[in-house]
């Protein structure tokens, strides 16, 4: 039994805010120059005030549907049939719809006509779409009537921006992906294996403060009349999370090629957690992984968060750069802190 991703879809807002633009718009001082050299982002897209993070979501799982009906990955003619065979919905996000409940996912179900599906959101920041696609693996694996689910990651993260903090705000973009995995006899090991091979999960809560939205939760609520003097904005210490992310994609892929009992050389691509272009280039360096083994669109969306790796899988998907069989690697990181990685035969 293999659990395999058999369509892939994304949205992205069409607006699209360049480094030069943001530092105009947003009156922040910062160049071109600085944001490029220190990161890797030449832009990013901005949801309009109206879009929420279901919205996205619900536009990439549409253009999934399409290109699964198109492609012929399912034997569901439309739309709606298609979506009545969702077993599971699992959103991964860090700007839900609304705070505490309900859960974006269920906005999600309902909208696409999955009804019958159960749906929840998780929680692993940066690192949800990894965690979510081991999680949907063992959900698809344990029961013998779930086959299909979609892992999803959304987030309008424009939404949690500090636009006064000239370090964060150039870092972050809204955006959505998703795939649909679905449970197959393939097999997943030995000779022919097919679909998620591993994964490693991790975390490292002692980190939580360097990066942290600290208002709005059951620690700092809000309370009637108050003036909010700190809004729920992310808070991050970008030097911390820098060496912690270093060492986190390091090691993750270090161990799923040695738990894997393959080479590096193995792996066709490597699809990292697109948040900064020198944390990439900095693991690569120390393992001694040539750079053009890593997908970066880190240019044109900067960090997506969650969305990120989803967007970059239904690129890679859609330009024909990923072909059956390929041996592909994600790799991921963020508040929590988490991390971990996924090993995929496509
Ligand atoms: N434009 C111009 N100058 C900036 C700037 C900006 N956007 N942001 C910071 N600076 C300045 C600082 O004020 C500082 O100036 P000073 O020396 O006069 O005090 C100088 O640049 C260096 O700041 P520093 O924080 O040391 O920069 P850095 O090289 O560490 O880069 C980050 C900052 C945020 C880009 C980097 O630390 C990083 O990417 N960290 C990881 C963050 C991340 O990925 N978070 C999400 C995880 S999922």
């Amino acid at each position: 039994m293999a659990i395999e991703i058999i369509a892939t879809g994304r949205a992205v807002p069409l607006r699209r805010l360049t480094n030069d633009d943001l530092a105009k718009q947003k009156q922040i001082d910062t160049s071109d120059e600085w944001i490029r050299s220190h990161t890797g982002i030449g832009a990013r897209h901005i949801a309009d005030d109206s879009t929420a993070c279901s919205d996205l979501a619900v536009e990439a799982v549409k253009n999934l549907f399409s290109r699964a009906i198109e492609t012929g990955a399912v034997g569901e003619k439309t739309p709606e049939e298609l979506a009545r065979t969702v077993d599971f919905i699992l959103l991964a996000t860090s700007t839900q719809d609304y705070y505490s409940h309900p859960s974006t996912s269920c906005i999600v179900q309902d909208r696409i006509g999955a009804v019958n599906a159960a749906a929840m959101d998780i929680t692993a920041a940066c690192s949800g779409f990894i965690y979510g696609l081991e999680t949907v693996a063992g959900l698809l694996g344990i029961s013998g009537k779930r086959k299909r689910a979609l892992v999803i990651g959304s987030e309008v993260l424009s939404r949690i921006t500090d636009w006064n903090d000239r370090a964060s705000c150039i870092l972050f973009g809204d955006g959505a992906g998703a795939v649909l995995v679905e449970k197959t006899a393939a097999p997943s090991e030995g000779e022919g294996r097919r679909g998620l091979v591993r994964s490693i999960l991790a975390a490292d809560g002692s980190g939580a403060e360097h990066l942290m939205v600290r208002r709005g939760g059951s620690r700092n609520p809000y309370r009637a009349g108050e003036v909010v003097d700190i809004p729920p904005h992310v808070d991050m210490d970008g030097q911390a999370v820098y060496y912690f992310a270093v060492k986190a994609v390091t090691d993750t892929i270090k161990n799923l090629v040695q738990e894997d009992g393959i080479s590096i050389d193995d792996v066709d691509i490597i699809i990292p957690h697109q948040a900064n272009a020198r944390i990439v280039n900095a693991a690569g360096k120390r393992i001694g992984i040539p750079e053009k083994k890593f997908y970066l669109n880190i240019d044109e969306y900067a960090n997506t968060s969650s969305a990120s790796i989803p967007i970059a899988l239904d690129e890679l998907a859609g330009n024909g750069k990923i072909a059956r069989g390929n041996l592909i690697m994600t790799v991921g990181f963020g508040a929590g802190l988490t991390y971990g990685g996924n090993l995929i035969v496509w």
